[in-house]
């Protein structure tokens, strides 16, 4: 086994080697030992766009997870490669909608409310998700542009069916200004739809999915923050459920979190509810504020961890000796589809 130094070196010198031929984007969740080397970083809309902007890179080696780097694959050209540096970096959240349940779901909803209804989907789902999107109507959206996505699709429908993130959705919504009565959730296990209110009156169905890693952030947490430290703010990622949103400062995107921390004045006090590399990266670049993990444990994203230096430098070595492995490549019938929903969102952003 090579030591972190040898590990470290072979990227720089395989970077270097290939120049503009390798493009690296990494997720802000992403480990230090991975993000150090990424020629982009940002949230999921940043980084989609960075892709589907690089004409010029015939390998994009992705430090990310599975659904971004099937996104990146469906918005760059034929000639050029995406590899996942470990194919086991999954989403827990996109996992939580495979299209069979989405078919027997929209067929039942069809049933319900005859066709009131556009589907959108949150980036973190398959192409599979995304491409049934797609063809009925509808696009994906990022949590950067879920209000700008959500208004857009209520123009066009009475009703949205919103993928596979319900708090995302719930809290879009709610800031829409659409009261909880008019949400239902739809649940994929059970096959029903759960709701209070009178029928007629929905005008958002959540799927009922989540992100494990912003679940764990918590009304105790909130709670503990105020008690301990009554003058500090607390910033949260709206994929935290509802109540933990409503009961924090401010909650936006990773790219919004970011860049309130960096406008806020010295002597700032903030507790963050996203995920620990990020939340560790912006303590340690932030020493002149106060700033902790709105949960004490941390919430680290398993799926993205898996993204490391040794698994890096096995992807880019599989290039340099042209044999490039864990090709992510979406079949052509499935991106037919999945691109115009992501078209549909690029375009109104
Ligand atoms: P954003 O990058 O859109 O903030 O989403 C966070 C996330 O959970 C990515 O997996
Ligand atoms: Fe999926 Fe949540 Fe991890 Fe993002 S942070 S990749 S939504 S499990």
């Amino acid at each position: 086994t090579r030591s972190e130094e040898e590990l470290y070196e072979k990227v720089k010198e395989i970077k270097h080697k290939l120049g503009k031929r390798l493009f690296i984007p990494g997720h802000h969740y992403q480990k230090d030992e991975v993000i150090q080397f990424a020629d982009v970083t940002g949230d999921s809309l940043q980084l989609a766009q960075a892709a589907a902007k690089n004409n010029e890179a015939e390998f994009i080696v992705f430090c990310g997870v599975h659904f971004m780097a099937e996104t990146a694959d469906m918005l760059t050209g034929q000639h050029q490669t995406v590899i996942l540096p470990d194919m086991r970096a999954g989403c827990s959240m996109a996992d939580m909608a495979n299209l069979k349940q989405t078919e027997i779901a929209w067929e039942k909803l069809q049933q319900l409310f005859e066709d009131t209804i556009l589907p959108l989907t949150y980036v973190n789902s398959t192409a599979e998700i995304k491409s049934f999107v797609g063809k009925h109507g509808g696009a994906t959206v990022t949590s950067s542009n879920a209000k700008k996505m959500l208004k857009w699709a209520l123009q066009q429908k009475q009703r949205v069916l919103f993928l596979p993130d319900q708090h995302l959705g719930r809290n879009t919504a709610y800031d829409l200004g659409i009261p909880l009565e008019k949400m239902a959730v739809w649940d994929p296990i059970a096959n029903e739809l759960q709701f209070e209110g009178n029928k007629s009156d929905i005008v958002m169905i959540l799927w009922k999915g989540h992100c494990s890693v912003h679940e764990k952030f918590t009304v105790n947490n909130i709670e503990y923050i105020r008690k301990t430290y009554p003058d500090m703010k607390i910033i949260v990622h709206p994929e935290c459920p509802r109540e933990v949103v409503a009961l924090s400062d401010e909650a936006g995107s990773t790219k919004y979190i970011i860049d309130t921390i960096n406008a806020s004045p010295p002597g700032s006090k903030w507790a963050i509810g996203t995920e620990m590399n990020l939340v560790n990266r912006i303590i340690k670049s932030h020493p002149d504020k106060q700033i902790v993990s709105l949960n004490p444990y941390m919430c680290p994203c398993l799926t993205m961890n898996r993204i490391d230096l040794p698994h890096l430098v096995w992807s880019l070595e599989s290039i340099e000796k042209g044999q490039p492995i864990n090709e992510i490549k979406v079949a052509d019938d499935v991106k037919e589809f999945a691109l115009l929903a992501l078209k549909r969102m690029l375009e109104n952003v």
